[in-house]
């Protein structure tokens, strides 16, 4: 009897309508649409208004996810909402979506791994599905990071944008679905990127908040090497578990942190830049919606045709890294 394997039966994705351009930003830090463009690839990111919330982009880019995957909501049995942009603490995001989604059905929690947890919702679905306990998992990336950045801090604030991209995933017969997966962190390098306030340590009250303690904090020169060699490593690991190598790969899509980390990852692959799928310039970097609001926008252009061997590779804040190849 041949094994179950889970594969991706329908994609999502949404964002808000507000635009943030790097005209926008010069008139409010030193900085210029040259440095950000030439540093960064990003022209333009999303921005949600003040009354606009995670889950809301989160419940459209699922609906159309599982409109797209051909079943219902309520024949959902697992909901795994990556985002460290929660609509409150408690509960999580994943039940807000699971109300009003009406999966009645569904578990619901939240993956907090930064801008790898799309690809540790994916992993994680992949291993529910084959182990027997899930038939239908949605897995969601969902982030309204703008509310988190320090718009006085020029080198964080030209870097993050909103969004959220969602996949259902359940079992898939034959040679499509998803190949290999691995997830990995190295807590050891927290100050990379994090946010000490609001939490049970760093506390929250008048003074935190006025120190803007609760804003998003990074070593951006650090991160970039760590990012680089965890991206490649993991991409080469999931490859060599697939049988694969990278002449093999149709499509490339990796987190879209910055243009110049996607390049040098993708030329330690030797993956061909035809094969690279970017759109950093017009979105900037998403954390978990990076790579399901990529891979939709590919499914929309027709860029992936059943058979293509798919490889996505991430890393975020933690620090954690994953990558995931699979057959469409
Ligand atoms: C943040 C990042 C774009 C900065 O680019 P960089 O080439 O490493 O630039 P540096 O941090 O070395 O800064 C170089 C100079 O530019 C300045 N600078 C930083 N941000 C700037 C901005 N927005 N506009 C103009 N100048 C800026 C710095 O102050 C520094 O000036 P100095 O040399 O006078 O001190 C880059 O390091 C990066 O993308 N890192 C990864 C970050 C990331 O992906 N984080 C998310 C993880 S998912």
């Amino acid at each position: 009897m041949s094994q179950i394997h889970s594969g991706i039966l329908g994609t999502g994705h949404s964002y808000p309508a507000g635009i943030l351009t790097n005209a926008d930003l010069e008139k409010m830090v030193d900085t210029s649409d040259d440095w950000i463009t030439s540093r960064t690839g990003i022209k333009q990111r999303r921005k949600a208004a003040a009354d606009e919330y995670t889950s809301q982009f989160a419940v459209r880019a699922s609906r159309q996810a599982i409109e797209r995957a051909g079943i219902k909501a309520a024949g959902l049995d697992l909901i795994l909402c990556a985002t460290v942009t929660p609509d409150q603490i408690l509960p999580s995001t994943a039940c807000l979506i699971q109300a009003e989604l009406g999966s009645d059905k569904a578990a619901a929690m939240d993956i907090v791994a930064a801008c790898s947890g799309f690809l540790y919702g994916l992993t994680l679905a992949d291993a529910m599905i084959r182990g027997g306990q899930s038939k239908y998992v949605l897995v969601i990336g969902a982030e309204i990071l703008t509310r988190y950045v320090d718009y006085t801090d020029r080198s964080t604030c030209v870097l993050f944008g909103d969004g959220a991209g969602a996949a259902v995933v359940g079992a898939v017969e034959g040679e499509s679905g998803i190949l290999a997966a691995k997830i990995r962190s190295d807590g050891r390098y927290e100050e990379q990127l994090y946010a000490p306030g609001g939490g049970t340590k760093g506390g929250f009250s008048a003074e935190t908040i006025a120190r803007g303690d609760h804003f998003f904090k990074m070593k951006g020169n650090e991160l970039f090497k760590v990012a680089v060699r965890s991206m490649s490593d993991i991409s080469r690991e999931v490859l060599e578990e697939a049988g694969l190598t990278t002449t093999d790969v149709e499509l490339f899509i990796p987190h879209q942190a910055n243009q110049r980390i996607t390049d040098a990852v993708a030329s330690k692959l030797n993956v061909d830049e035809s094969k690279v799928y970017s759109n950093i310039a017009r979105h900037g970097n998403t954390s978990s919606a990076s790579i399901p609001i990529g891979l939709d926008e590919c499914v929309e252009a027709g860029r992936v045709q059943k058979g293509d061997i798919i490889l996505m590779a991430s890393f975020g804040g933690g620090v954690t890294w994953g990558g995931v190849v699979m057959r469409w």
